[in-house]
C-alpha cells in the first residue's frame, strides 16, 4: 500500500466539503480559505476510492491551473502516478483518471463536447460564464451504478460568473429544470485556514487593508459586492419591459455583432417619438453561416420596415470560412437581402453612450428599455466587468456579443438627453417638453 501525504488535517469547512454528496457543491467566499487545496485533495481521494473514475479539473486558463493545481498534485502524487503533459492527465493505477482542462475562450468548452466525466471541478468558478458552466454540466454524466455525477466549484465573489454562482448558491433562485436540493454551498473564511494564518500572517493583513468594497468581497466573502461590475446601475426590473406591439410609425433599426464560433447577436430596436429606444427582438445563434443568419433575420423581420442595419466593422474582413469564397460577411448579408452599414466601433464612447441610455430619463424610466424576450442581452449586461488592465473598458473575457450588438445599435442614435429630472408633476413627457421649448411653444 502506498501512503500519500495530503497535508494537514482538513479544517472544519474542508471536512464539510469532503463529506458533501450533492450534485453541485460550491466552496466559496473569502480568499485563502483553503478551497483549492480542498478541491485537489477531494479529487485525489475520489480517484483513489473509486476504480476507473473519470474526473475533469477545470480552470479558465491552463497556466493558472498548472501553477495552482497541477504542480502541487504532481508533488503529492509523485509515488503514485506522473502527469502526462500531452494528455494533460494523471492516470491512476486503479484506472481512475484526473484530466486537467481549461476554457480560455467561450468556444473552448466545445473541446469537451460528447465527453463524459463522473466528477467535474471548476476552480475559480466565477471566472467562467454561465453558458460555459451550462455546457460543461452536460458533460457531467455517468453510466456507473456506484457513483452519481457530481460537480464541485471553488469561487470568490466578483468576475464574469459572479451572477450565476450567486444565483445558484447564495440567493438560491432557480430556473425551470434546476432542482434546489441539488445545490450546496460551504462558506470559506481565511481565518478557517490555520496553515495560511500560521505560515503567512501578512496575507490576512493584506486582505484587511484592501479598500472597503474589495475587502468585503475578498476577506468577508460578501456576495452582494460585485467588484468590477461594468454597468452597476442596470436593474432587470427597471430596464426590461413586457413586449407590446410596436406602433407602425416608430423608426426601426437593427444591430449585429457577427460571430461564427462565438455567438452572432442580432438585435432589433425601435425609437419611440419621445426618443426612448426599445430593443424588441433578439437572435442569438452560433455556428450558423452568414447566409442563413441573413435569411433568419428576414424571416423574423416579416413585413416590418427597417431603416438600417448597423454591424460590427470586422464584417468587412475577408475570412476563410467555407461559404464565403472571397466575399466578406457584409457582402453576403447584403446580397441576401440585409444591407448593412458599418458601426462606429469607438468602444469607450460606445460604453458611455450605453450608460447614458441606461440612465433615468426625467420621467424616471431609463432612456433604453429591453423587451423581456431578449434573454441573452438581459442575461449578459449584469455580467460585464471592467478589464483588469484597461479599467475603462469591458473585459474581453465576458460574454459580450449581445453587449457589442447593443453598443453598435445605441451608438447609431443621437445621445440621450441629459436633462435632470424635473420636479413632479411634469406637464408633458420630458422629450415632448424639450421639443416644445425648442420650437418656441413655451415662452422661456
Ligand atoms: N488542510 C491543509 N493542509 C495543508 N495545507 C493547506 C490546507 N488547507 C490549505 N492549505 C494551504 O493554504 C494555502 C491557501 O490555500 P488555497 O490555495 O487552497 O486557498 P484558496 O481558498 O484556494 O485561496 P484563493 O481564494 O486565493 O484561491 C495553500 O498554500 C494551501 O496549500
Ligand atoms: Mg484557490
Amino acid at each position: 500500500m502506498i501512503e500519500v501525504n495530503l497535508g494537514e488535517k482538513p479544517n472544519p469547512r474542508q471536512q464539510e466539503f469532503f463529506r458533501a454528496k450533492y450534485r453541485h457543491i460550491a466552496y466559496g467566499g473569502s480568499r485563502g480559505g483553503g478551497k483549492s487545496w480542498a478541491m485537489r485533495t477531494k479529487f485525489i481521494l475520489l480517484a483513489g476510492r473509486y476504480k476507473g473514475l473519470k474526473l475533469l479539473l477545470l480552470r479558465r486558463t491552463l497556466p493558472e491551473l498548472r501553477e495552482n493545481q497541477i504542480k502541487p498534485m504532481q508533488a503529492t502524487l509523485a509515488q503514485i502516478c506522473s502527469y502526462n503533459e500531452s494528455k494533460h492527465e494523471f492516470a491512476f493505477p486503479n484506472g481512475s483518471v484526473i484530466k486537467c482542462g481549461y476554457c480560455d475562450s467561450e468556444s473552448d468548452v466545445y473541446q469537451f463536447q460528447g465527453q463524459e466525466y463522473d466528477v467535474i471541478g471548476m476552480e475559480e468558478a466565477t471566472t467562467f460564464t454561465e453558458s460555459q458552466m451550462q455546457f460543461i454540466t452536460t458533460c457531467n454524466r455517468t453510466t456507473r451504478s456506484d457513483f452519481k455525477p457530481r460537480m464541485y466549484y471553488t469561487c470568490n465573489p466578483g468576475g464574469v460568473g459572479h451572477a450565476w454562482v450567486k444565483r445558484l448558491f447564495i440567493d438560491r433562485e432557480y430556473h425551470e429544470g434546476e432542482n434546489p436540493d441539488d445545490y450546496y454551498f460551504i462558506p470559506a473564511r481565511v481565518y478557517d485556514n490555520p496553515v495560511l494564518m500560521r505560515n503567512n500572517p501578512e496575507y490576512v493583513k493584506t486582505l484587511e487593508a484592501l479598500p472597503e468594497h474589495l475587502r468585503r468581497a475578498h476577506l468577508e466573502g460578501d456576495w452582494d459586492v460585485l467588484a468590477g461590475q461594468y454597468f452597476p446601475n442596470y436593474r432587470r426590473e427597471k430596464h426590461t419591459v413586457e413586449p407590446f406591439p410596436i406602433p407602425q410609425d416608430w423608426k426601426r433599426f437593427r444591430s449585429i455583432d457577427w460571430g461564427f464560433n462565438d455567438p452572432c447577436c442580432v438585435l432589433w430596436h425601435a425609437c419611440a417619438p419621445d426618443g426612448r429606444v426599445y430593443t424588441y427582438r433578439e437572435l442569438y445563434v452560433r455556428q450558423t453561416l452568414a447566409r442563413d443568419v441573413a435569411l433568419q433575420i428576414l424571416q423574423l423581420s416579416g413585413q416590418e420596415h427597417i431603416d438600417y442595419t448597423v454591424v460590427s466593422p470586422d464584417m468587412w474582413q475577408k475570412r476563410g470560412q467555407k461559404d464565403i469564397q472571397g466575399e466578406s460577411i457584409a457582402e453576403i448579408f447584403t446580397t441576401n437581402g440585409v444591407p448593412v452599414i458599418r458601426a462606429d466601433n469607438d468602444r469607450m464612447v460606445g460604453w458611455t453612450v450605453m450608460r447614458e441610455y441606461m440612465a433615468d430619463a426625467p420621467d424616471g424610466v431609463p432612456y433604453w428599455q429591453i423587451f423581456s424576450t431578449c434573454k441573452n442581452l438581459i442575461r449578459t449586461i449584469p455580467l460585464a466587468v471592467h478589464d483588469e488592465h484597461k479599467v475603462e473598458d469591458v473585459s474581453a473575457t465576458c460574454e459580450d456579443h449581445a453587449l457589442e450588438s447593443a453598443r453598435y445599435g445605441l451608438m447609431s442614435r443621437p445621445r440621450p438627453n441629459k436633462i435632470r429630472p424635473e420636479p413632479q408633476p411634469i406637464p408633458y413627457s420630458p422629450f415632448e417638453t424639450k421639443r416644445r421649448v425648442r420650437s418656441g411653444f413655451f415662452d422661456v
